[in-house]
């Protein structure tokens, strides 16, 4: 990889594993300095000093819990403490809860809009004044591929309906700064072999319909690097066998007609 990202610096949220420390690396691996994010401080630690030593870049680990604004501007804080600014946000920190939605225990529910979608907006909210000024940054947020289904996967709903509300938000938001010189860039991957999809039912049982992460550091390499003057909004990157497609998942109902 080059160095295109010298000088700059990086947040990335849930990044002590998954895509999050794959992107993580992508970042580093283009020269930026990180500032990364999770709950548990031992394996976020552990990650920091794996990514310091392999890219030779400053890793600042910060343990943050996305639902909690004051987490949230802790990690802007310290950030800017450390490096001065923010000249790129990856919102990837998320969680998933697969059920039949009559069934869905209703703090999962609560944790998903609170993790999936006010984490990542209150986070935007927290670093985009200070790219706005600078009139560059950029901001790269992990959505999902199955916002493209409609309707929406059966066991998903809430989880993807609330992907389907980030990714408008994201969408709008590029559309109201677009002269502000700020990019806003929304991915949306397919199942990807991570802990995540590890604790979904059917999803992983057939793991060469899995992706692992190299697409999706390619797609964040591409946005973090076209000419200044373009933004890349929307990245799909769907396995060619996705579990999306069809039968999108094993279901448990029954079709109405048996
Ligand atoms: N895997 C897929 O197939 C897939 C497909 C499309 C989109 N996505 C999206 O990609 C993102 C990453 O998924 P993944 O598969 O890499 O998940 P993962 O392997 O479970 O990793 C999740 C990461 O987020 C952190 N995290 C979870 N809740 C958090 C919170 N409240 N505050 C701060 N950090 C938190 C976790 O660390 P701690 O537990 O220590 O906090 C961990 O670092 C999610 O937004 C997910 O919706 C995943």
């Amino acid at each position: 990889m080059g160095l295109e990202l010298k000088g700059k610096t990086a947040i990335v949220t849930g990044a002590s594993r998954g895509i999050g420390k794959a992107l993580a690396c992508t970042c580093a691996g283009l020269g930026a300095d990180l500032a990364i994010a999770a709950r548990q401080e031992g394996p976020l630690k552990e990650t920091a000093d794996e990514i310091a030593k392999k890219y030779n870049v400053k890793v600042l680990p910060v343990s943050c819990d996305v639902t909690k604004l004051g987490d949230l501007e802790n990690l802007v804080e310290k950030t800017r403490k450390e490096y001065g600014k923010i000249d790129i946000l990856v919102n990837n920190a998320g969680v998933s809860s697969q059920y039949a939605f009559n069934e869905q225990p209703l703090e999962d529910i609560e944790k998903l809009v609170y993790t999936n979608y006010l984490g990542y907006v209150r986070l935007i909210r927290l670093v985009i004044n200070e790219m706005m000024e600078r009139k560059s940054g950029a901001i790269i947020n992990m959505v999902s591929g199955s916002t493209l289904c409609d309707p929406l996967p059966r066991t998903f709903v809430t989880y993807a309906s609330i992907k389907v509300g980030l990714k408008a938000f994201l969408k709008g938001l590029f559309w109201e700064i677009r002269d502000s010189g700020v990019k806003i860039t929304s991915l949306l991957p397919g199942v990807t072999d991570t802990d995540l999809t590890g604790k979904l039912q059917n999803v992983s049982a057939d793991a060469s319909r899995l992706m692992s992460t190299e697409a999706i550091e390619n797609a964040v390499k591409f946005a973090l690097t076209v000419p200044a003057n373009v933004c890349p909004l929307e990245i799909s990157i769907i396995n060619q066998r996705t579990p999306w497609v069809k039968p999108v998942i094993p279901f448990k109902q029954e079709h109405p007609d048996k």
